[in-house]
Formats: C-alpha cells, sequence, structure tokens
C-alpha cells in the first residue's frame, strides 16, 4: 500500500509527498453505546487502515483525491462553515476545523487518500480517516499533540462538523491497537490497556450489506441515555452519567422512569458488566464465557437499545448454529452494518464460507465476510 499510495500521488499532483501516514478501522468487540456514557469498551484496530500521502502547498487551495471514491475535492484553506450533506471529504474539513479551533494553522496541502476499510459498515471508515489526515497534518505542520488530543480532534469533527454526536471510541482504537491484542478503554478515566486476544481464535466479520446512516438514530439514543441521567440524578447523589448506576439502582427507577429511557439505560448498564467480565473471562482463557457475553451482548442491543437489524440478527443466529463458534454480536453503532465473530481459529475459514452461504440464501444479499486480526495503531509511516 506504501508504494501504491505514493505512486498514486505522483500521478495525481505530479511530485512526490511529503509524508504518508496509515490509520487502521475498528471493530468494536464488547460494549455497545457506552463510551460517550463514560462506559468501557473493549475493541480492537483492524488489519485494513486508510493511508494518505499528502505535501503542503504555497498558496491557500487544498485538493484531496480519493482513490477508492475516484474523485478530487477542492476547497479554501479557511473550511466553509457548512458542510456539504454525506460528502466523504466533510472529515478532512472536521479536522482543519478542529485544529484552527485549537489555534493552529496547518498550511495548505495537496492529499491522496486510499483505503481498505469498507464504507458505511461500522468499521469506522471515518475515524481511520480522521487519525490518518490528522497525523499528516500534524507531521507537516510541526504540531505535537498527546494522543487523546488527536482523538478528540477527530471526534471534534464529526460532532461539531458533520454533526454525528458519536464518543471517543473509534479514534481511541484507531490509535491505541496493537496487534494480536484487543483495546480496553475506560472513557471516564481515559485509560487504555491492550489485552491479548488468545492464539487460538480468530475473528471474522461480517458486513451486512446493510448501510447504516448513522446520524439520526445515533443521536436519538443518546438523547434518551442522557435523559436517563437527568432522572437518575433525581433519585442518587452524584450520578454524571450511566457509568455511575448499578442495575439494582435502575431496576429499582423502572416504574417511575420512561420505558424508553429505562430500557436504552439498562442496556449501557449491562454492556458495562459484560466489558468487565469479558476481561476477566479473557484472563482465565474462558472462550466459552467470552463468547456468551458476546451473545447476551447481541440479544440486549436487539431487545433493549433496538439498534441491530434483522440482517444482523441472521448473521448472530447463523454463527450460533457453526461449528467453532464462541460468540457473536452485532459491532459499533449498529441499523445494519457488520455482525463481529468470535472463532476456533482452527475453523475459521470454513465458518466464514457457511455463514456466508446461509445468509445469501436467508436474504438474497451476498455478505462481505471478512477474516480479520488485531492490528497496530495509526502512525506516521513516511516523512
Ligand atoms: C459508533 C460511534 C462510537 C460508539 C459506537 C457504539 O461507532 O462512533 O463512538 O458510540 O458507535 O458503541
Amino acid at each position: 500500500m506504501l508504494t501504491s499510495i505514493k505512486n498514486a500521488f505522483f500521478e495525481t499532483f505530479g511530485r512526490a509527498p511529503e509524508v504518508v501516514t496509515r490509520a487502521p478501522g475498528r471493530i468494536e468487540f464488547l460494549g455497545n453505546h457506552t463510551d460517550y456514557n463514560e462506559g468501557v469498551v473493549l475493541s480492537l484496530a483492524v488489519d485494513r487502515a486508510t493511508w494518505v500521502a499528502a505535501a503542503a502547498r504555497e498558496d491557500t487551495q487544498c485538493r484531496v483525491h480519493s482513490l477508492e471514491q475516484d474523485s478530487t475535492r477542492e476547497f479554501p484553506l479557511d473550511v466553509p462553515a457548512d458542510p456539504v450533506p454525506g460528502d466523504w471529504v466533510n472529515y478532512v474539513k472536521g479536522v482543519l476545523v478542529e485544529l484552527r479551533k485549537r489555534g493552529y494553522r496547518p498550511p495548505a496541502f495537496d492529499a491522496v487518500i486510499g483505503s481498505t476499510v469498507p464504507m458505511s459498515a461500522g468499521m469506522s471508515s471515518s475515524a481511520a480517516l480522521e487519525m490518518s489526515f490528522a497525523l499528516a497534518m500534524g507531521r507537516m505542520a510541526g504540531i505535537d499533540l498527546p494522543w487523546t488530543e488527536w482523538a478528540r480532534i477527530g471526534q471534534g469533527a464529526e460532532n461539531n462538523y458533520v454533526g454525528a454526536r458519536t464518543g471517543l471510541l473509534d479514534q481511541f482504537s484507531s490509535l491505541r491497537g496493537r496487534k494480536g491484542h484487543l483495546v480496553f478503554s475506560d472513557f471516564r478515566t481515559l485509560e487504555v490497556d491492550n489485552v491479548p486476544l488468545p492464539d487460538e481464535t480468530a475473528v471474522v466479520v461480517a458486513d451486512s450489506m446493510v448501510k447504516h446512516q448513522l446520524t439520526n438514530e445515533y443521536n436519538e439514543r443518546r438523547s434518551r441515555c442522557e435523559e436517563a441521567v437527568a432522572f437518575l440524578k433525581t433519585r442518587y447523589d452524584g450520578v454524571t452519567a450511566l457509568r455511575d448506576v448499578t442495575r439494582a439502582e435502575l431496576e429499582a427507577c423502572k416504574p417511575d422512569m420512561d420505558i424508553m429511557a429505562w430500557r436504552r439505560a439498562m442496556h449501557v448498564v449491562g454492556e458495562n458488566e459484560r466489558v468487565f467480565a469479558g476481561v476477566e473471562a479473557l484472563a482465565k482463557n474462558d472462550l466459552v464465557g467470552f463468547g456468551r457475553l458476546m451473545f447476551e451482548s447481541h440479544e440486549s442491543a436487539r431487545t433493549l437499545f433496538e439498534n441491530s437489524c434483522v440482517e444482523l440478527d441472521i448473521l448472530v443466529e447463523i454463527g450460533r448454529s457453526l461449528p467453532g463458534c464462541f460468540g457473536a454480536r452485532l459491532s459499533g453503532g449498529g441499523f445494519g452494518g457488520i455482525s463481529v465473530h468470535l472463532v476456533q481459529a482452527t475453523e475459521a475459514e470454513n465458518y466464514a464460507r457457511r455463514l456466508g452461504t446461509a445468509y445469501q440464501t436467508r436474504t438474497d444479499i451476498a455478505p462481505d465476510i471478512m477474516l480479520c486480526q488485531p492490528d497496530d495503531g495509526a502512525a506516521v509511516v513516511e516523512g
């Protein structure tokens, strides 16, 4: 990829890039919609990444070419305040706006983007683009920031420019991934740890091909969680986020709470419990126990948070029936996108094939089934 992105830059702009960066997509492994509730998540940086090759320009015009979209955007360094709805370049512009807010003025630039992260599938192609581009700008402008600040810049691009009120999970995972390991993130303390994923396992990811349009549904779920917190504050001292309530406390409020807010909150509280239990299960090499938590997570998403869809339910159901399956669940925002399956390594290829065939038979949709590996986080590769 390094050679091909450099060649593409040369072909597009007639010169060599100054910097090449790479940032992976992510898979949310356990812990769904917990990040913006100050909870915990197990995720991984996947071995599919977005690459950026860039070089500064003397003037104030920016040019960005996307290899996947086969299209180029040109815009002034003083990015227009309003995004063009649905445009892929918004993530780039959003990062520039966030840098400027913090007092940085990177130069105008030419850039080529190439990616192996599937788009709108729930593998955070957007965070991969933000982080890869942010690191490229950082290197070109000599901006040295702690990694958490780069993550916030990516989140700021989503929240303030694109308009999706996402948490920090995607950027954390893209920055802090490690080969062979999961990323454990605590979004209250902002501490991150790498937890080894046992060798005898493989990660199978199935793209349902149902394209999720995250922004509206996602923001609605987040508001419900905030409503739940507002209620719980009136009952318990010191509650500032769903992280602060136990299952028993939430149960006790059920008769008096808006039932939708209660169900959304119960999903989040349960997910936090499952992530902590999952870390313990992995430490004991209890893969069956870990897989059970994945199935429970999916069930909770389906019935309480209602961010699954028929196709994702089918993928999980088929997975459960196949040899070698430890667990399966939807991954990421939901409402389409991917399911993630933890599988015995020796069965992985067979599993992937049978999952694909059975899904196509049931839905008439050809899915994209991927064998994925946890990989290292984002980095400047050259320059
Ligand atoms: C999306 C968001 C993340 C996180 C997940 C759900 O990927 O971008 O911040 O909230 O959904 O866990």
